[in-house]
């Protein structure tokens, strides 16, 4: 029998499937991340781990946990972990690649639409009783999306499918910088490859996809802002500090961009309070990227999956790279 730790409160029915293959599981039952405290008092004689993205598995939670053989991260991104010192105590990660894709590409459009339309801001108009009739200079006017210009940073699974959305659904030109080329996209949705610079000059719309590394950690801070477009609008449902937000509110109180949508921040889950303050094409999402029941249910079945496999002294499904 081993002993699991479960950081947060996750579909009983897979909770139960780990307890059916004879193991000890606590889970823990509050709600809002798990403090560090209580993160290292629960960890001293576990076997595997199911934590959060948000959950910071560092070098001294690693060594913490002497009996550890699995992490399995809800989530995609894998940032939280120290990915080499689990590796040299022969402990595996696990993350849920492909679980989320599609999901996370309707999160991104959802925002760009929202903040290019206005939707949030109409919202409030109505709900305030604001709303005396249609105009044709009425308040809130947007921009089109349609027939656009897209620029996507980080073309891997998430990037391409956003870029699939705006090829076939909104007749988009996607333009596209990433690590490596894709050739898929390329000739799927005749995305073209260009530099980071032509792709902040050319966009009507930028979407991040990239993950959190020591390259892209403010890969968007005021010079970035500044070759951008006036009217672009940025969404950024990768990772908060790929932007330096900081930076962000400079570019949007000064006009440098037109919006943006939100839904990761550089302190999640606190908040750049000039970020609150700006509403004019500025929506802000709580890390909603994956949050539908069915991926959500997804994520967990995958992590439990991972830690059922490496508890019975099988390989992982889905280890990190
Ligand atoms: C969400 O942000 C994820 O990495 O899964």
């Amino acid at each position: 029998m081993a002993k699991i730790y479960v950081t947060c409160r996750v579909f009983a029915d897979e909770i139960d499937r780990l307890r059916e293959a004879g193991h000890e599981v606590i889970m823990r039952s509050q709600e809002g991340p798990i403090g560090r405290d209580d993160l290292l008092g629960h960890i001293s004689d576990i076997d595997a781990l199911i934590c959060l993205l948000s959950d910071i598995i560092d070098a001294q939670v690693i060594t913490s946990s002497p009996h550890l053989r699995i992490i399995a991260n809800l989530g995609v991104g894998y940032d939280n972990i120290d990915v080499p010192t689990a590796r040299e105590r022969g402990i595996v990660v696990t993350n849920t690649p492909g679980a989320l894709t599609e999901t996370t590409a309707d999160l991104t459009f959802a925002l760009l639409l929202s903040a290019a339309r206005r939707i949030v801001e109409g919202d409030q108009y109505v709900r305030d009783g604001k709303f005396l009739g249609w105009e044709l200079l009425q308040k809130h006017l947007g921009q089109d999306v349609f027939g656009k210009t897209l620029g996507i940073v980080g073309m891997g699974r998430i990037g391409t499918a956003v870029g699939r959305r705006a090829h076939f659904g909104f007749g988009m030109s996607v333009f596209y910088r990433s690590r490596h080329r894709n050739i898929g996209a390329e000739q799927e949705l005749g995305a073209q490859y260009t530099s980071f610079e032509e792709i902040l000059k050319k966009s009507d719309f930028i979407c991040l996809h990239t993950p959190l590394t020591q390259e892209t950690h403010h890969l968007f801070d005021r010079n970035a802002f500044r070759m951008m477009k006036k009217s672009a609008i940025l969404v950024n449902a990768a990772r908060g500090p790929v932007v330096d937000e900081e930076a962000l509110v400079w570019a949007l109180e000064s006009g440098q961009i037109a919006g943006a949508g939100i839904d990761v921040y550089e302190h999640e889950p606190k908040i750049h309070p000039g970020l609150l303050k700006l509403k004019e094409r500025v929506v802000l999402a709580p890390h909603l990227g994956s949050a539908t029941v069915e991926t959500r249910r997804a994520l967990a079945k995958i992590a439990v999956d991972n830690v059922l496999s490496v508890l019975a002294g099988n390989p992982p499904l889905t280890p990190v790279d």
